[in-house]
């Protein structure tokens, strides 16, 4: 079958839609029916086509499993309150996941198989969008390196793959973050600002030693001092400190996060006081000390904005109120009430596909 668009389409017969409990959603476990599948190879991007969603082959030499060429992106798709689906920012997504490709010097993907790929395969699975409040159909762009070669070099062949998975919160409760002030995330010069899989693969171990002492997640610190803080394990961290919304500003050490941005855009046009700039560890324990530090979040596409109750430093733990009415639950309010179709979207955020 041909789609509207021309994408060949090859339909599942197997749906795996009435095994899903939406009403229980683990993130990452279910992946909807269908996926896009492209290949780039002879200097060239060859026509996408959507697949039923099934295991990859690949040689073993494929230079991705050698040597860490893979990239990926993390958004979201809605379930507006009409019923319609929405795919949110899907433009500052793609710039983003482009350039992730150039620094890890793979192939970039042109705008139409990566805009027209998704929404077509959105529109073939729209029953995945969960309705359930916090939930939505999580959309996974990636590529990764399949040339069957195992000298150290760039890759000459790419696969870059769309899947979806409806998903529920990532956290069902406030989180409680370690700064880690020995390992290290990123280094000025390094790929921290980019989606590629080492950055996720060299901060397990870190946080598998958080997660021992009892933190559900990380802070990472500047590489050179540990000193000021960045972001953390796959979220960005807003502080609300004397009255003002702080959050680190982007570097390329800290991925530019498009859930903080829509956040601080929003903030900044509704008369929030808005800093971003360097945040040091000092400043975060004299608030404490003082009581001038009132919210603290890690906001990200798979969390939303999920308030933290406690932080841990050099072993002491601070510890948060959590404000149900704050300005960062205000702002993730309004966030949410674009993407339902609930406020209007004044800022072209939503591309809605039927
Ligand atoms: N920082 C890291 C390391 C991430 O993996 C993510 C998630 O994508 C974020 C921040 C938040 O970015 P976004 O809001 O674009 O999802
Ligand atoms: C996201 O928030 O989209 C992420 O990429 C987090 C992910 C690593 C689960």
């Amino acid at each position: 079958m041909e789609t509207m668009t021309g994408i060949k389409t090859t339909l599942t017969r197997n749906s795996k839609l009435k095994e899903v409990d939406f009403n229980h959603l683990e993130f990452g476990k279910y992946t909807s029916d269908h996926m896009l599948v492209a290949d780039f190879y002879h200097g060239q991007w060859n026509e996408p086509q959507i697949v039923p969603f099934a295991n990859l082959s690949m040689s073993p030499t494929a230079l991705c499993l050698h040597y860490g060429q893979t990239v990926f992106e993390g958004m979201k798709a809605f379930r507006m309150i009409d019923g319609r689906v929405n795919i949110f920012r899907i433009d500052k997504h793609y710039e983003r996941f482009n350039r992730s490709l150039r620094r890890m010097c793979m192939a970039e993907i042109p705008y139409e198989i990566f805009e027209e790929g998704m929404k077509e395969l959105m529109t073939l699975d729209k029953n995945w969008v969960p309705n359930q409040e916090e939930s939505a159909l999580y959309v996974r762009p990636f590529m990764y390196a399949s040339e069957a070669r195992f000298g150290v070099k760039p890759s000459d062949e790419y696969r870059f793959i769309i899947f979806t998975g409806p998903v529920g919160q990532l956290f069902s409760k406030p989180v409680r973050m370690k700064v880690e002030r020995e390992y290290i995330r990123a280094a000025k010069g390094g790929t921290g600002s980019t989606k590629c899989g080492g950055n996720y693969g060299g901060a397990m171990y870190p946080t598998k030693l958080a997660k021992e002492q009892g933190y559900d997640n990380v802070i990472w610190t500047d590489a050179g001092e540990h000193n000021f803080i960045e972001e953390s394990g796959a979220m960005n961290l807003l502080f609300v400190i004397d009255g003002k919304l702080l959050s680190p500003p982007s570097s390329d050490s800290i991925l530019h996060g498009v859930t903080k941005d829509s956040l601080l855009t929003i903030a900044r046009d509704t008369g929030v006081d808005v800093e971003e700039r360097p945040i040091s560890l000092n400043e975060v324990k004299t608030a404490f000390k003082k009581g001038t530090i009132a919210e603290a979040y890690c906001v990200g596409t798979a969390a939303v904005a999920s308030p933290i109750e406690v932080i841990g430093i050099d072993g002491e733990d601070y510890h948060l109120p959590v404000k149900e009415k704050g300005i960062v639950a205000g702002l993730k309010e309004k966030l949410e009430n674009i993407r339902n179709g609930t406020a209007e979207d004044i800022y072209n955020w939503n591309t809605i596909v039927g």
